[in-house]
């Protein structure tokens, strides 16, 4: 093998022996009585919603140049006006972490994030030329205890967390996340992916529900997950947006999102927000199975619609999903790096498209495979 490549094999080969490589598959969730992989937490895949008209394919330029449609305007104001505060949107939730952080901390700056964050948030803070340090998983007494200690050594600083937790399936503390950047004078910058459209009463996620959505500094919120679509944007301060606008590189530097995604965008919104009984039924559906797993002695983890089963060792974990899929269930591993090692598992992602009956055996097939492996 040619020796620019002999590296790269190796590490393949490692990745492998451990349980941890990766490839893409081929897969319709027609093959499967159960799909517990998506993010389409309302189901929204399989309602029949009016497709929009007339708009085009392609945006041709970035939205600094001539990609910046009216479709774009209306989305912003429709964000604007449910949140009640500027909305800036983007290409994706990855777009929108590896941009903001980069452009608003700097030099002096300190950035302050859960150790359990999301990678598109990681790879922002790498991109910012500021100082970052990790706190403990939701421990904010640790928090608390590096401001105490670093809060005076920095100009601006910018606590950084997930509501819900993207492979936990757990909950920061908005409400002592809050209380804490008050006291410290930091912004606060919260990653409501996995919980837009399906927490609050209109489904704007954890801040909605505490009733603190103006005590978020930076909101940011994809429509890749329960949106069913892609895209995302901030919730902040006007003079930030303008700022962002000015210097965001993930922002400036890509081609926008064609006006047809954003005007499906527009009609999503607008669905998703009243889509209240969906949001009911995905949580009792959740704490039934999370009940059910409990009874058979399977530990779970989180309190959201996203269940996630421990396993610990790769292999076993691949081993439990293929067993799984075998019986309908399209379940996949989840393994390093997307979690700590050691911590291999299955993510299940409970949906409103979902009943119990479809879910009522799973616990049972987990239980039976654990025994015997
Ligand atoms: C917490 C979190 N933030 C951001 C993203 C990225 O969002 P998007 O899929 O829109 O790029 C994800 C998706 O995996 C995520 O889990």
């Amino acid at each position: 093998m040619n020796n620019l490549l002999l590296k790269y094999s190796e590490e393949l080969e490692k990745l492998e022996q451990s349980g941890n490589l990766r490839s893409l598959k081929n897969i319709s969730d027609h093959d499967f009585k159960v799909n517990l992989s998506s993010n389409d937490y309302l189901g929204v895949n399989k309602k029949n919603i009016p497709r929009p008209k007339g708009n085009s394919f392609g945006a041709g330029s970035s939205r600094l140049l001539t990609g910046n449609f009216s479709e774009y305007d209306l989305l912003e104001k429709e964000l604007e006006k449910l949140y009640a505060q500027s909305a800036l949107f983007f290409n994706s939730g990855y777009h929108a972490n590896i941009g903001i952080l980069a452009a608003l901390a700097s030099k002096g700056d300190l950035i302050l994030s859960d150790k359990l964050n999301h990678a598109s948030i990681i790879d922002g803070i790498r991109l910012a030329n500021a100082d970052y340090m990790r706190f403990k998983h939701v421990d904010y007494k640790h928090l608390e205890d590096i401001l105490k200690d670093k809060r005076n050594e920095y100009n601006r600083v910018f606590i950084v967390s997930e509501s819900v937790f993207s492979m936990d399936g757990d909950e920061a503390n908005l409400q002592k996340l809050i209380e804490i950047k008050n006291k410290y004078n930091c912004f606060l910058y919260l990653d409501e992916a996995h919980s837009l459209g399906v927490r609050g009463t209109k489904g704007l996620g954890v801040a909605e529900e505490c009733e603190a959505i103006q005590d978020v500094d930076l909101l940011v919120g994809t429509f890749g997950k329960a949106m069913n679509s892609i895209g995302a944007f901030v919730i902040c301060n006007p003079i930030i947006k303008k700022y962002l606008i000015n210097k965001m590189r993930s922002l400036i530097f890509t081609t926008a999102l064609p006006p047809i995604v954003i005007s499906w965008n527009y009609i999503m919104l607008r669905t998703i927000v009243k889509m209240r009984m969906e949001r009911e039924h995905v949580m009792f559906l959740a704490d039934k199975l999370r009940n059910r797993l409990n009874d058979l002695e399977i530990e779970t983890g989180g309190s959201s619609n996203i269940v996630p089963v421990i396993i610990g060792d790769s292999q076993k974990c691949v081993n439990l999903a293929a067993y799984l899929q075998k019986k309908g269930f399209l379940v996949f591993p989840i393994r390093p790096p997307a979690v700590p090692v050691g911590t291999s598992r299955l993510r299940l992602s409970v949906c409103a498209d979902m009943s119990w009956e479809d879910l009522q055996d799973l616990p049972n097939l987990i239980k039976e495979f654990c025994n015997e492996n």
